[in-house]
């Protein structure tokens, strides 16, 4: 077994459709354990909520699992939006080492969880899914924080047969997204199967399934992705650029290795040259218990991966979302900011030629774009992060091709400038916050126009 010592705690992602559950599901996760007086043991990150492998294995109620698991806890990622996933970047691949998909199993799939499963394809990444809002099922007679199978015993037989067909639905669609999946309790084999686990994130019941199950994947997947250096430089990913008052810019990140010491000096990736600043400030959000102080953050000296910190640095402004975020010294600053350029060049795309223009919010969603679009070969002249700009505009308006003559633009605003001169333009313009629709409607558009 490998040493407890040198595993960091495991990233688990939660992702899914708008109002399917994500946050209830967290904060139920978070509250039974405040209720049952463990408030202390869990640690509020910036971003994240970190919860100890003791408080889980609490909840599970089996104190002989304890021996059974070797990660140190679980850090959930509870960024709102379904665009958590795709900026939690880093590079080669998703920075999350786990993902939960929730899927409200009244209302099915929408197009924010064929998204989540895409993405969660592309990037490898073992997940669960969570057919969530079983107590809305006609009949259901909720019982508590039960685990699932306890509960669907105390069932009618109508109620559980109801239970099975909205499940075998839900099913039936992973399947037609290339997904072998069966409820989780059927399953042998999770490298060949997807766990699917019914679940209340109101009542709690199928909770403890679920962490279960997550538990059962990090020890299965991760154990040799997880080895880290809790000692070497801290290395990670800007999941936001926020304005604080008094603070001025500040960066929300997840670091994913090593340590960050307030002092340190960090290379950021920007859309120019990588940002090289000191750390001012570490942030952490602050307790309940704590709210008379005035400020919601309290400063702390160092933290160690897995976390999720707030930084404030001089000079943030221009750092982009699902960046790498980097600490150097000064014997390594300029090999670690030739790596941050690399990293940030190899996402962007300007070649000058023929080809598409992209526009997205975060790298992590351009990399996806790009990715999508050099799937289906098209050609693409330029791809960033930032607003459709008035230059952009002109640029596309210069292609004469009608094909190549497009801008896509995800999650992005059309300044007022451009949106004018698009409008006299012939450019076709294509927005959404949803990568396989742009990629649809491009497809379609493609058609028509060869037609
Ligand atoms: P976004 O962050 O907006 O994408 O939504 P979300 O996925 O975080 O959903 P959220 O947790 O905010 O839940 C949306 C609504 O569904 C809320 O009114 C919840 O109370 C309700 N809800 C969530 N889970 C359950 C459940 O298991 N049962 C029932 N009955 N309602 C639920
Ligand atoms: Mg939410």
């Amino acid at each position: 077994m490998a040493d407890k010592k040198n595993l960091r705690t495991p990233i688990v992602c939660v992702m899914g459709h708008v109002d399917h559950g994500k946050t209830t599901l967290l904060d139920k996760i978070r509250g039974t354990a405040i209720v049952s007086g463990e408030a202390g043991a869990i640690t509020q990150h910036i971003g994240a909520t970190e919860v100890p492998i003791d408080v889980i294995i609490n909840k599970l109620g089996d104190p002989r699992l304890r021996d059974r698991f070797i990660v140190p806890g679980l850090l959930f990622i509870d960024t709102p939006g379904h665009h958590a996933f795709t900026t939690l970047r880093s590079r080669g691949g998703a920075l999350a080492d786990l993902a939960i998909v929730v899927v409200d199993i009244n209302e099915g799939f929408k197009p924010q969880t064929y998204e989540s499963l895409q993405i969660l394809k592309r990037f490898k990444t073992p997940f669960v899914v969570v057919a969530n809002k079983i107590d809305r099922i006609n009949g259901w007679v909720s019982q508590k924080d039960l685990p699932f199978a306890a509960t669907f015993k105390k069932q009618s037989e109508d109620v559980q047969s109801r239970l099975e067909t909205k499940l075998y639905e839900v099913i039936g669609e992973l399947y037609n997204q290339g997904f072998a999946a069966e409820r989780y309790d059927r399953v042998t084999n999770f490298q060949k199967t997807l766990g699917v686990v019914p679940v209340s994130a109101v009542t709690g019941e199928g909770i403890p399934d679920v962490l279960m199950v997550l538990l059962g994947l990090a020890q299965k997947f991760l154990e040799v992705n997880l080895q880290y250096s809790a000692e070497g430089p801290g290395v990670g990913t800007v999941l936001e650029v926020k304005e604080e008052k008094g603070l001025g810019a500040t960066l929300d990140i997840i670091l994913y290795d090593g340590t960050l010491k307030k002092g340190d000096t960090v290379v950021i990736g920007s859309l120019g040259e990588p940002i090289q600043t000191k750390v001012r400030a570490l942030l952490k959000p602050r307790e309940l218990s704590e709210i008379r102080y005035e400020s919601k953050f309290k400063q702390v000296n160092k933290v160690t991966a897995a976390a999720g910190v707030k930084i404030s640095a001089p000079g943030l402004e221009g750092a982009l979302a699902g960046s790498p975020i980097r600490v150097a010294t000064e014997e390594t600053l300029d090999e670690i900011v030739a790596q941050v350029k690399s990293e940030i060049d190899e996402v962007r795309i300007d070649t000058g030629s023929v080809g598409i223009m992209i526009k997205a919010d975060t790298l992590g969603s351009l990399e996806a774009l790009v990715h999508e679009f050099q799937k289906d070969e098209v050609p693409i002249r330029k791809a960033e992060v930032g607003d459709i700009s008035h230059r952009d505009a002109i640029e596309a308006s210069t292609v004469e091709d009608p094909l190549y003559s497009v801008i896509i633009g995800f999650n992005v605003k059309v300044h007022p400038d451009a949106r004018d001169f698009l409008q006299e333009s012939t450019v076709k313009v294509f927005t959404s916050d949803v990568i396989y629709r742009l990629v649809e409607d491009y497809q379609k558009y493609v058609k028509e126009q060869q037609e």
